[in-house]
Parts: C-alpha cells; sequence; structure tokens
C-alpha cells in the first residue's frame, strides 16, 4: 500500500471514531459547571447570586419595603425560599432576574436597539475567545443594564462555546451551530433539513436554537468541526450571485431573527480569513479587533486592518451597515518595556478608535481558562490568585466593560 494510501485509511478510521456535536455537549455539560458544589449549590451558581444586602441596594429599596416584597413574591410562589448559607441569604441569578421581569423593571429592548458585534483579528493567540467571553459574561451579569445576550461561536477549532453550556442534554434534542442554521434550507439533508420536514419554520429554528448557560440572560451557540462545509459550499457555487446569497445568509436570515429575542449578540471568530468571515461581515453592526501588545500581533493586526477596507466593501452592503470599530489592548503586561512602546504606537496609529481601557495579562484569566471560566466566574474566596492579582484583573476587565458598554448605547438609542 502507498503510504498516501495508508493516510487516507487512517483518516477514514479516524472519522468513524469521531464524536458528534450531540455526544460532545453531552461530555462536556457532565464535566463543567457542576464540577463543584458548596454546599450543595453549584460553584457557578453560588459566585453569581447576590446577598439580600447587595440586592436591596441595586433595588435602592428601604430594608422593610424590601423584605415585604421579597415575602410577598415566596408567598405567591414566584421564587423559592433564598437559600441560606453562611449567615447569609443567597439570591441566585435566576431568581433575581424572574423578579425584576415579574416587577417589570427597565429592560436594555426598552431604550436600545439590538446589536450584534464581532470579535476579530486575524492573528490567533490574541484574545478573540478571552474577550468575546468576557464581554458576553460581564453584559449578562450587569443588572443595571438588564440586556438578554448572546454568544456566537464560530471558531470550528476553538470550544469556547461548548464550555459555556449548561442545558441538561436531552436525548431527543437536536442541536444546530450557526452555520447549520446559516445553511438551512441550502441543505437537503441533516438535522436542519429534519426539522423543516417535521413543519418547525425558520424562524421556529433559529430562535430555538442557542443553550442556556450559567445565568439566566447569556445564551450560546457552540461551533462544530462540521461548521468547515460552510466554506466547501462557498467554494463549490457556480455564480457571484449564489455566493452573495450564502454570504448574505446571517444578515438577511439569522440575525434579524435572534435580534428579536437578544440585545446584544457577541460573535468569536476565527483566526483565519474565510467566507464565513464575509458572511459575519455582512451581518454585524459593530467590529471589536483585540490586540496583545506585542511587535508580532501589531504587525499582523496592521496586516488584517489594510485589507478590511476592500474586504467590507467587496461584500453586498459594501460596508455600510458597519456603525463602530475599535481596537482594544488585551492580555497586557503593564511591567514590560517593549509592551509600552507597542502601545505607544497603538496611541498614535489606531487614534480615537483605540479604547482608552485595555485588560491586563493576568493568571486569573488564564486559570479561570483552564477550568472552563471567564475570570468574572471567579469568587475571590476561591484563592485561584492571591488578592492583589485578583482585584487588579477585575478592576481591568471592569473598567473594559463599563467603556464598551457605554460606547454600544450611545450608538444604540432607539429613534435615533
Ligand atoms: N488577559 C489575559 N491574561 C492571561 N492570559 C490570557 C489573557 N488573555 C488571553 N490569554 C491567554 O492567551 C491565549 C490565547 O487567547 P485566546 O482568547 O484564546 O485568543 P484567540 O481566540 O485570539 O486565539 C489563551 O491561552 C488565553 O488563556
Ligand atoms: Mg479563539
Amino acid at each position: 500500500m502507498r503510504e498516501l494510501d495508508r493516510l487516507q485509511q487512517i483518516a477514514e478510521n479516524m472519522k468513524s471514531e469521531q464524536l458528534t456535536h450531540k455526544e460532545l455537549i453531552a461530555q462536556r455539560t457532565h464535566i463543567n459547571v457542576s464540577d463543584e458544589e458548596i454546599d450543595g449549590m453549584d460553584r457557578l451558581i453560588y459566585n453569581h447570586s447576590l446577598n439580600k444586602k447587595s440586592f436591596r441596594e441595586f433595588m435602592k429599596l428601604a430594608p422593610v419595603t424590601f423584605q415585604n416584597r421579597i415575602q410577598k413574591e415566596i408567598d405567591d410562589g414566584v421564587i423559592p425560599e433564598p437559600i441560606y448559607q453562611n449567615k447569609q441569604h443567597l439570591f441566585t441569578r435566576m431568581h433575581i432576574q424572574t423578579l425584576m421581569d415579574h416587577w417589570g423593571m427597565p429592560k436594555y429592548s426598552d431604550q436600545y436597539e439590538p446589536r450584534a458585534i464581532a470579535i476579530e483579528n486575524q492573528k490567533g493567540g490574541t484574545g478573540k475567545s478571552s474577550t468575546s467571553a468576557i464581554l458576553a459574561t460581564a453584559s449578562a451579569l450587569d443588572l443595571q443594564t438588564n440586556a438578554k445576550v448572546l454568544l456566537i461561536d464560530l471558531d470550528s477549532q476553538g470550544t469556547l462555546g461548548q464550555s459555556m453550556i449548561s442545558t441538561n442534554v436531552d436525548d431527543d434534542a437536536i442541536y444546530l451551530t450557526a452555520v447549520d442554521i446559516a445553511l438551512g434550507k441550502k441543505e437537503s439533508t441533516g438535522d436542519y433539513a429534519n426539522l423543516v420536514q417535521n413543519g418547525y419554520t425558520d424562524r421556529e429554528i433559529i430562535l430555538n436554537a442557542p443553550f442556556s448557560t450559567h445565568l439566566p440572560n447569556l445564551d450560546v451557540m457552540p461551533a462544530f468541526s462540521t461548521d468547515e462545509r460552510f466554506h466547501d459550499l462557498f467554494w463549490q457555487a457556480q455564480t457571484d450571485e449564489e455566493k452573495n446569497q450564502l454570504v448574505s445568509r446571517f444578515a438577511h436570515e439569522v440575525i434579524p431573527v435572534l435580534k428579536e429575542k437578544y440585545d446584544l449578540i457577541i460573535i468569536d471568530t476565527p483566526p483565519q480569513e474565510s467566507p464565513l468571515i464575509w458572511m459575519v461581515n455582512e451581518a454585524i453592526d459593530c467590529l471589536l479587533v483585540p490586540i496583545s501588545p506585542r511587535e508580532y500581533d501589531f504587525a499582523a493586526t496592521a496586516n488584517y486592518l489594510l485589507t478590511t477596507h476592500a474586504r467590507f466593501e467587496g461584500l453586498p452592503s459594501n460596508g455600510n451597515n458597519l456603525l463602530w470599530s475599535r481596537v482594544l489592548i488585551v492580555n497586557h503586561d503593564e511591567k514590560s518595556p517593549s509592551e509600552l512602546d507597542v502601545i505607544d504606537k497603538l496611541s498614535r496609529t489606531v487614534q480615537d478608535r483605540l479604547l482608552s481601557t485595555y485588560i491586563v495579562h493576568s493568571e486569573l484569566v488564564a486559570a479561570a481558562a483552564e477550568l472552563n471560566r471567564t475570570a468574572l466566574d471567579v469568587a475571590k474566596s476561591e484563592k485561584l490568585v492571591p488578592p492583589r492579582k485578583y482585584d487588579d484583573a477585575m478592576t481591568s476587565i471592569n473598567s473594559v466593560y463599563k467603556q464598551f458598554i457605554r460606547e454600544i448605547k450611545s450608538i444604540s438609542v432607539r429613534g435615533k
């Protein structure tokens, strides 16, 4: 047998042992979210719970008024009794969200238009996935903003989206990635086609595709290696019109439906330029480019930005959909003189499109990633990193989030 033929045989062997999307999710959800319990309570649920005092302060209510309102909702069965632990009453995010909805508190969508935001940079390892996860989690944790958030993972080589799923896996359920949905009726076989045959509308399929996470207002659409077939279909398309149709599917069929349900749609993208990136670019309102302040990343980002104009101009909307773009410094070691040089260069060149806040390099970000979490999902009391380092990372992440959400809100006021 020729060596090349032997390789083909090996590939086919491996393919036969490859887990399906569904099996993979089933495995991952077993090891995540519930990997640790605090007195019977899931670690992630516990970390994001608020004690009575914090919740009351957010509600801006006097203690007696707050107590009476809470007691009424418990008596009426709106929420169960709060969890009593370490001499304090804890309200989970799920219960807080239920109460906020029940009380008709202001929502993001009352005042702001929904936005799709891509996190993009052709350079691998520059911080796209970390930034996507941090911003999505920070947005979902922000009670004041009260937005519904969707994180779409489009990097078929990564595991970001899958690691955030907390749904119990149902044997009968069908799992679709964002690419499955984008291709939709283009494919005559497969899960999407089966759903259509069973009478579901595109809208129903799209709205039911996202998975829930540990946060009530954060959902996620994971990627899977079969997403690569988007490229195959694109390159097989015979005419420009067919190619344009494929590239427009997100913009025309998927994102508008998701915007009925979600206020902030954050899209993590793969590192290489490809038809998938074009499809994303055609559909987004906002573009955030994370960059680690190192010379190689600076050079790669310059190349990426140089091609961005032509990339958007060549799309059906000619880039007129893009409202906001910013460069964000991430993974920055403040003690490194060479990084400070790169930041100076970024200030001189990116100017007003460089966000003034940045995410510091932190053991917390890396340690959290090891646990399939973001830094925001780690409690200080877990002592994953020393308290000072924990505070530094949190301060930096929160400052970036605040600037991000303020800017997004400022371009999204309804009726403007
Ligand atoms: N602020 C940070 N501090 C420490 N490590 C970081 C930070 N941001 C990213 N990293 C690490 O750098 C690596 C690449 O980041 P990632 O977000 O996956 O980049 P990309 O998605 O662009 O490939 C990951 O191992 C991640 O944990
Ligand atoms: Mg990534």
